[in-house]
C-alpha cells in the first residue's frame, strides 16, 4: 500500500467537546475500482476529492457506508468493535446496490494501519471513541442510470463524543404516521445513501416539534415500529426486551445484534418479534412498558424518555434510563474498551 504522510498536521479539538463528526484526522485511505477490479489502496493526507460533475453518485445516489468505532485504553492499546461485522455488512449493501465486493481481512488490516498513523487522534475521555467511516461511491462520469464502472472506497476517521447532544438523557423520539423509510424489496437492509436522504423530512419536521428522532414505521401497514434513523429500538415489557424482527426493512444493527447476544449470555429474556404500536401504547398506559432504547454505533445505548404516538407524548420510566438500559450501556462501552472481558470475541486489536 503506498503511504504519503501529511506535512502539516492538524491542531487536534478539545477532546471535552467533540460531538459528533465535526473533525476529521490528518489522514485518509483511499482505493479505487477500475478495469474490474480493486487498486492498490493509498493512505494519503485527509483532502477534499475532485469530482466530475457528471459523477454519478452525485445524481442517483449509488453510494454505501459504514460506521464503526476504534478505542485506545490507557496502556495505549487500541481496538476496534466488530470490524469484520461491519465490513461483512458493507458487502451486503454492495450487492444490493451492484457495486464491487471488499476483500474484508485485507480491509480491515489496511484500516488497522490507517488507524496507527493517526493513532494520536483517538480521543480517551469517557463517552468517546474514534468514529469509522467507510464509504463507497460509484464514480464513473455520465447520467444514464445504470451500474457504474468505477468505484472509490475510502475511510476517513473522526474523533466523536456522544451523537446526541443531550448525551446520555432520554431522548423524545416522534412514531412518524405520515412518510416512511423503507418498504419491503426496497434498501432498508442496505447501508445506502438514499435511505438517510430518504428520512431527512420526517426528521425536521419532529425536529420542530421538539423530538430528536422518528420511530419509523412499516411501510405497508404503518402498523409496526421498525427503527429510529440511527438506531435500531428495543423495548421492555414487563422484564422481557422486545426488538423488531429483521423483515427486511431495517437495518440488521451491529449493536443491536451485541445486545441480544449480551442478553442471552447473561441469561435475560429478549424476543425479535414484531411490535405494534398499539402494544407499545398499551403497555405504557397500563404500566408494563418497564424501558425502551435504541442501540447503534454512534449512539451506543440511549435511553428513550418519551415517545410521541398521535400527538400524545407518553412518559417511558419517568424519563430516566431504566435499569436494564444502564446495565447495556455500562456492559458494552465496558466491552468495547477493555473495562470488561470480551467473551464473544468482538475486540479486535489494532497495535
Ligand atoms: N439503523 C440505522 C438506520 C442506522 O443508520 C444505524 C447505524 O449504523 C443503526 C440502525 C445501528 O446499526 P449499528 O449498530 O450497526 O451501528
Ligand atoms: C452509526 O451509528 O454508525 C451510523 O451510521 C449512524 C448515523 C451517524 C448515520
Amino acid at each position: 500500500m503506498k503511504i504519503t504522510l501529511t506535512k502539516q498536521k492538524k491542531a487536534k479539538p478539545d477532546y471535552s467537546k467533540l460531538g459528533f463528526g465535526k473533525y476529521f484526522t490528518d489522514h485518509m485511505l483511499v482505493m479505487d475500482y477500475k478495469d474490474g477490479k480493486w487498486q492498490e489502496p493509498e493512505i494519503m493526507p485527509y483532502q477534499p476529492f475532485a469530482l466530475d460533475p457528471s459523477t454519478c453518485v452525485l445524481h442517483y445516489g449509488q453510494g454505501i457506508f459504514e460506521g464503526l468505532k476504534a478505542y485506545k485504553n490507557k496502556d495505549g492499546k487500541i481496538t476496534m468493535f466488530r470490524p469484520y461485522d461491519n465490513f461483512r455488512r458493507m458487502n451486503r449493501s454492495a450487492a444490493r446496490l451492484c457495486m464491487p465486493a471488499l476483500d474484508i481481512e485485507e480491509t480491515v488490516e489496511n484500516l488497522k494501519k490507517l488507524i496507527m498513523i493517526d493513532e494520536d487522534w483517538i480521543p480517551t475521555e469517557p463517552g468517546t471513541a474514534l468514529y469509522i467511516r467507510p464509504t463507497m461511491i460509484a464514480t464513473d462520469p455520465m447520467l444514464g442510470v445504470h451500474p457504474g464502472h468505477t468505484y472509490r472506497f475510502f475511510i476517513i476517521l473522526s474523533p466523536v463524543g456522544s451523537y446526541y447532544e443531550s448525551g446520555l438523557t432520554p431522548t423524545k423520539i416522534m412514531i412518524e404516521n405520515e412518510y416512511v423509510r423503507a418498504p419491503l424489496g426496497g434498501t432498508g437492509e442496505a447501508k445506502c445513501m438514499g435511505n438517510y436522504a430518504a428520512s431527512l423530512l420526517a426528521g425536521d419536521i419532529a425536529n420542530k416539534h421538539g423530538y430528536e428522532q422518528v420511530l419509523w414505521l412499516d411501510a405497508k401497514e404503518k402498523k409496526y415500529v421498525e427503527e429510529v434513523g440511527a438506531m435500531n429500538m428495543f423495548f421492555v415489557f414487563d422484564g422481557v426486551v422486545k426488538t423488531p424482527a429483521l423483515v427486511g426493512s431495517i437495518l440488521p444493527g451491529i449493536t443491536r445484534d451485541s445486545v441480544i447476544r449480551v442478553l442471552e449470555h447473561e441469561g435475560m429474556p429478549v424476543e425479535e418479534c414484531r411490535i405494534s404500536v398499539d402494544d407499545i401504547r398499551n403497555a405504557i398506559k397500563s404500566g408494563h412498558m418497564d424501558e425502551a432504547f435504541g442501540s447503534g454505533t454512534a449512539a451506543v445505548i440511549s435511553p428513550v424518555g418519551v415517545l410521541g404516538i398521535d400527538g400524545e407524548d407518553m412518559v417511558i420510566n419517568n424519563f430516566e434510563m431504566g435499569k436494564i438500559t444502564a446495565f447495556l450501556y455500562d456492559k458494552l462501552t465496558g466491552i468495547q474498551t477493555g473495562r470488561y472481558a470480551d467473551p464473544f470475541g468482538w475486540v479486535v486489536h489494532v497495535n
